[in-house]
């Protein structure tokens, strides 16, 4: 189920570390490279610039053109015609090599150039000063270009295994992007999967809890129908059944649409506050008689002055859960005390009963949907399970906290902190 949407998080996970990777070497390769040849072109241009001056004319010329005025740069005098006449320092190149240089006059631009393996870079620069060059020298008189050569092997091959280490990386880095992609979208998913497998769980419950009452609906129905010559007296026991199992599934539906609502966010609070004094002496009368029957003492200390700001339904609800569940586990003369107290920080709300109590194994457990222990599975008005999981979703939505306490056969304490 998950497969298609793990292969398709991984390719687009995968398809951005790449896109980012790619853009990092493509910053790096450009500026490393701009910036090489920036340096080499200031220097090319910064030498034409002082060639323009007198003092570096004769420098070029009485010093016979021996030697390169500048590290590294090589200079080829051109004459009006296009013929090389003298390149400084002398026989820097061989004339095969020579052949391969030529001015254009048009091009003030440096460039880069190809020969015999070489990479070099040029820069071609008129003369304007003629006339003293003339002077100076009357053989140079008709020079009329000056080309700058710098090799730069040694930068070409920088930007080359520059390119080879980026590409090596940029294969390298795809590969680990894929991994690092199924990576990340294994991890997106899990908790996606857990809330799934959760989900599955829960509905596979659901309808399983449904189904039984559902079963028991169907066969005191079609006994009823077997029998039609019989009047509604005779037929009471059936027809409570049929109603009991018909609250039953009542409870239940109300029960799995807390849940649904719960689940999308929508349990919204409507929250106020009110006397939680009143709250627990009316809830508590509402299972005196109960208790009586059942010849349970219930017994309530709350202080007449508290107040409480939440939902008033919801509490009023988990009240009825805690309450229903102490009645339901505590036998003849057993006893509930419901207690109640505010303190600096907070509001203490503790149930506690004499009941069957909870093994420690179980415990663990009461707070998770459709949980019962086989005690309470085994017995004949055994509930579905769900209002601790209520309760507990109650209680944190107030920002709470419930927790329970019990030894087995002794009797159950449920805590509820505010
Ligand atoms: N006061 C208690 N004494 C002993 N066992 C308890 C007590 N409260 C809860 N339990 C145990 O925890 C289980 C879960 O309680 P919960 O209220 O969620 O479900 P339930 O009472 O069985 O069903 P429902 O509340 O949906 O009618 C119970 O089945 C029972 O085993
Ligand atoms: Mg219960």
């Amino acid at each position: 189920m998950f497969q298609e949407i793990r292969i398709r998080l991984a390719a687009i996970n995968t398809l951005i570390l790449f896109i980012l990777l790619a853009l990092l070497g493509s910053v790096l390769y450009t500026f490393t490279y701009h910036q090489l040849y920036r340096n080499i072109d200031q220097m090319l241009i910064g030498i034409a610039n002082r060639t323009q001056t007198e003092h570096y004319i004769k420098l070029l010329t009485e010093k016979g053109a021996g030697r390169a005025v500048e590290h590294r740069v090589i200079s080829l005098l051109w004459d009006k015609d296009g013929n090389l006449h003298a390149q400084i320092p002398q026989d820097a190149f061989s004339a095969a090599d020579l052949v391969n240089f030529k001015t254009n006059p048009s091009n003030q631009q440096p460039y880069t150039l190809l020969i015999a393996g070489h990479n070099y870079r040029t820069l071609s620069r008129s003369i304007p000063l003629e006339e003293d060059l003339a002077n100076l020298q009357p053989d140079l008189k008709n020079v009329q270009m000056i080309q700058y050569i710098t090799n730069i092997d040694l930068e070409a091959k920088l930007v080359r295994n520059l390119m080879i280490l980026l590409l090596v990386m940029g294969i390298a880095g795809g590969g680990i992007s894929l991994l690092a992609g199924f990576f990340l979208a294994n991890r997106a998913l899990i908790p996606i999967n857990v809330s799934w497998n959760k989900q599955q769980q829960f509905v596979a419950d659901a309808s399983h809890e449904l189904r039984t009452p559902l079963a028991i609906l169907q066969s005191q129905l079609e006994l009823l129908l077997r029998h039609p010559e019989q009047t509604i007296e005779e037929e009471s026991i059936r027809i409570h059944t049929v109603l009991t199992e018909i609250k039953r599934l009542g409870r239940l539906v109300a029960d799995l649409l807390f849940f649904a609502r719960s689940e999308s966010n929508q349990l919204e609070l409507e929250q106020s506050r009110f006397s939680l004094y009143d709250l627990i002496n009316t809830t508590t009368e509402q299972f005196r008689p109960l208790a009586e029957i059942k010849g349970v003492r219930l017994n309530v200390f709350c202080e007449s002055d508290l107040t409480f700001y939440g939902d008033q339904e919801r509490i009023h609800q988990l009240l009825l859960i805690i309450l229903d569940n102490a009645l339901k586990f505590t036998s003849e003369n057993g006893l509930i005390e419901l207690r109640c107290q505010k303190s600096k920080k907070a509001i203490k709300l503790e149930l506690e009963d004499t009941g069957i109590g909870i093994s420690e194994h179980d415990l663990s457990h009461i707070f998770d949907r459709f949980f019962r222990s086989d005690k309470a599975r085994s017995r004949v008005q055994g509930g579905t399970g769900l209002g601790l999981a209520i309760a507990k979703q109650i209680v944190e939505a107030h920002h709470g906290q419930i927790w329970a306490e019990s030894i087995l056969n002794q009797g159950t304490t449920i805590h509820c902190v505010f």
